[in-house]
C-alpha cells in the first residue's frame, strides 16, 4: 500500500508529504521547520482534518503535535481514528503520544505536578529505529501534565525519565510511535536525530526536498489563489516583502504592481537604495509614494507603542487602498508576514500564544479592508526566507539585510515621534551599523541598531553643560528573532560607537548598551 502511494507520488512529481496534525501546540511550526531541515516536505493541518482528505494526498507520514489540553477531559481535541488504522507511519509528540495511547486503549494518569523543563532520557530499547544514534542517556525537554501508565497492546516502552516511566513508546510493525518529550526544541539534545530517524529510517522518506521545491510550491499556490486577478504588493524595504514580491511576480508576472511607501521611517539612505534594487535589479513594476508628511501627522503626539503600531498599520493600508483604487480590478494584497509575526500577533489563524505586539503587517488591518491577503511566507522563519531569497537570486544586499520592524524607526524613537527625533535615531543608527559592519568580528550579531530614549541627561562638552538625549545601542544574537541574547561586542568597538555618536550626532550626550536578552525583553524597545 505504501509503495503504491510512493509510486503514484513519483509519477505525479509530488514530493513525499508529511502532514503535521496541529493540536494547538506552541511548537507546531518548529516541528515543520525541523521537518524541512530534514529535507522533507510537510504541511500543517488542523487536527480534525478528516482522514479521507489526507489519504487523498497519499501522506508519507503523520506527526501529531503537542497541545495545551489534557486527553483525559471530555471532548479533548481528537484525531480521525481512521488515521491510526491507515498503515501510514505516525509519530505522536507529547499530547500526540497520549492521544495515540488513549485511542489504542492504553491507560493514562494525570500527574500530580506538571513536569516542565529538562530531564534525562534513558533509552530502554536501543535496537529501536527511533533511537538509532541516540546515546543511552541524553537531555530532553519535557512539558506535560498527563502520563502514559500502561502501554497499548503491541507496543514497547522505548525510553524513560526519572518521573516518566514511558517517555517513548513504539510499535515497529505498525510503525506508530510516541514521544513524551519535545524533539523539535533545541533543548532536546538528540531531538533532530529522533525526528530524522522517524522520517528517514521508519517512514523511509528520502532527504530530497529543498527550498527550490518550496519556491515551486509557493508559486503554484499563488497562481491558484490569485488566478487572473490583479495584485498589489506592499514593499517595505526588508527581505520579507522583497522575497514575497519576487515570488508573486514569478507567479503572476504583469498582474503584480508593487507599491513602495516612503514613510520617512526608514533608515538612512534606505528609501532610494530600496527603490533602485526593486526597479533596476529585480525589474518589479514599482509605484513610489512619498508619504513622509502623512506619517508624521498620524504619529504627532502619540506615545503609546501599540497606538503607534496600529496607526502606522492603518495608514499603510489606507495608502495601499488609495493606490489600489488607481488599478482597476485589483483584488489581492501581498504581505511578507512570517511565522514569528503570526504567533506574536495572535491572529485568528493561530490559537496559541498571548499577544505581545501588534506587528503592523498582521494585527493592524482595518476590519473593512477591501483586499484579500496573499502571504506566501506565513509558515517560514527568517533564515528560511533568506534561503528562499537566495534560490530566487535576490541581490545579497537584500537577502542579507538585517530584520527591520514594519513600523520602522517610529518604534525606535521612544515616546513622541518628530522629524528631529527621527533624524537623531537615523544618524545614530547609521553609525552603529557602519561600525559593526566594518569590525572584524568572528560572527556578526543577528541585528544591531540604535534606539532614541525619551531621557535627557546632563553632560559636559567643551566647557559647557549639556542637557541632551540618551541613545541606547542594541545588538543581539538570535536564530529567528523569537529568542535572543545580547551580543558580547568588543569593548573597543562599543567605545568607537559611543564616541562617534556623541561627537557626530547633534543632540546626544550619552550612549548606553542594552544587556538584556529576549525573554524577558523583546528585541525592539517598543
Ligand atoms: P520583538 O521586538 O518582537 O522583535 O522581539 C522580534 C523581531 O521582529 C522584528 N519586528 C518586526 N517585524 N513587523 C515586522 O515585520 C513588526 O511590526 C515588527 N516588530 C518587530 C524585530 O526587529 C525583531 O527582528
Amino acid at each position: 500500500m505504501i509503495s503504491a502511494a510512493r509510486e503514484s507520488r513519483r509519477s505525479s512529481n509530488v514530493p513525499a508529504t508529511v502532514f503535521i496534525l496541529d493540536f494547538g501546540a506552541q511548537y507546531s511550526q518548529l516541528i515543520a521547520r525541523r521537518t524541512r531541515e530534514a529535507h522533507v516536505y510537510c504541511e500543517i493541518v488542523p487536527h480534525d482534518t478528516p482522514w479521507k482528505q489526507l489519504a487523498a494526498r497519499s501522506p508519507a507520514a503523520i506527526i501529531l503535535t503537542g497541545g495545551p489540553e489534557s486527553v483525559l477531559v471530555p471532548n479533548a481535541p481528537a484525531v480521525d481514528p481512521a488515521a491510526l488504522e491507515s498503515g501510514v507511519p505516525i509519530l505522536g509528540i507529547c499530547y500526540g503520544m497520549q492521544l495515540v495511547a488513549r485511542d489504542l486503549d492504553a491507560s493514562l494518569v494525570p500527574l500530580e505536578r506538571r513536569e516542565y523543563g529538562p530531564a534525562e532520557l534513558q533509552v530502554e530499547r536501543a535496537q529501536s529505529a527511533l533511537f538509532a544514534g541516540v546515546p543511552e542517556r541524553s537531555r530532553v525537554w519535557m512539558s506535560h501534565g498527563d502520563s502514559v501508565l500502561r502501554l497499548p497492546s503491541g507496543f514497547n516502552a522505548l525510553a524513560s525519565t526519572d518521573r516518566c516511566k514511558i517517555a517513548a513508546m513504539g510499535n515497529d510493525e505498525r510503525r506508530i510511535y510516541g514521544v513524551q518529550f519535545h524533539p523539535e526544541v533545541v533543548q532536546t539534545e538528540y531531538g533532530k536525530q529522533v525526528l530524522d530517524n522517524f522520517l528517514h529510517r521508519i517512514a523511509g522518506i528520502g532527504d530530497e526536498w529543498r527550498m527550490d521545491s518550496f519556491v515551486d510550491q509557493a508559486i503554484e499556490n499563488i497562481r491558484a489563489q490569485v488566478g487572473n486577478a490583479k495584485v498589489i504588493c506592499a514593499l517595505s524595504g526588508g527581505v520579507d516583502s522583497a522575497v514575497a514580491a519576487t515570488l508573486v511576480s514569478r507567479a503572476v508576472g504583469e498582474q503584480l504592481t508593487c507599491i513602495f511607501v516612503d514613510t520617512g521611517l526608514l533608515r538612512k539612505d534606505e528609501a532610494n537604495s530600496v527603490l533602485e534594487a526593486f526597479s533596476d535589479v529585480l525589474h518589479l513594476n514599482v509605484v513610489a509614494v512619498d508619504a513622509r508628511q502623512r506619517f508624521l501627522e498620524r504619529l504627532a503626539g502619540v506615545i503609546d507603542p501599540e497606538e503607534k503600531r496600529i496607526r502606522i498599520g492603518h495608514e499603510f493600508i489606507t495608502i495601499f487602498e488609495e493606490q489600489a483604487a488607481n488599478i482597476p480590478d485589483v483584488r489581492f494584497l501581498v504581505q511578507g508576514t512570517l511565522y514569528p509575526d503570526v504567533i506574536e500577533s495572535k491572529t485568528p489563524q493561530s490559537k496559541a500564544g498571548h499577544k505581545i505586539k501588534s506587528h503592523h503587517n498582521v494585527g493592524g488591518l482595518p476590519e473593512a479592508m477591501l483586499l484579500e491577503l496573499v502571504e506566501p511566507l506565513r509558515s517560514l522563519f527568517k533564515d528560511e526566507v533568506r534561503a528562499v531569497g537566495r534560490v530566487l537570486s535576490l541581490p545579497p544586499q537584500i537577502v542579507e539585510r538585517q530584520p527591520f520592524p514594519g513600523p520602522g524607526l517610529a518604534v525606535r524613537v521612544l515616546g513622541a515621534v518628530s522629524e528631529e527625533r527621527l533624524r537623531i535615531v537615523r544618524e545614530a543608527d547609521a553609525i552603529v551599523r557602519e561600525e559593526i559592519d566594518r569590525a572584524p568580528l568572528e560572527k556578526k550579531p543577528w541585528q544591531y541598531f540604535a534606539v532614541l530614549t525619551p531621557l535627557l541627561s546632563v553632560g559636559v562638552m567643551g566647557d559647557g553643560r549639556t542637557y541632551a538625549n540618551l541613545v541606547a545601542v542594541r545588538a543581539i544574537t538570535s536564530e529567528d528573532g523569537m529568542t535572543a541574547d545580547w551580543a558580547r561586542l568588543p569593548e573597543s568597538l562599543l567605545e568607537r560607537i559611543s564616541s562617534r555618536i556623541v561627537n557626530e550626532v547633534a543632540g546626544v550626550n550619552r550612549v548606553a548598551y542594552d544587556i538584556t536578552s529576549k525573554p524577558p525583553s523583546t528585541v525592539e524597545w517598543e
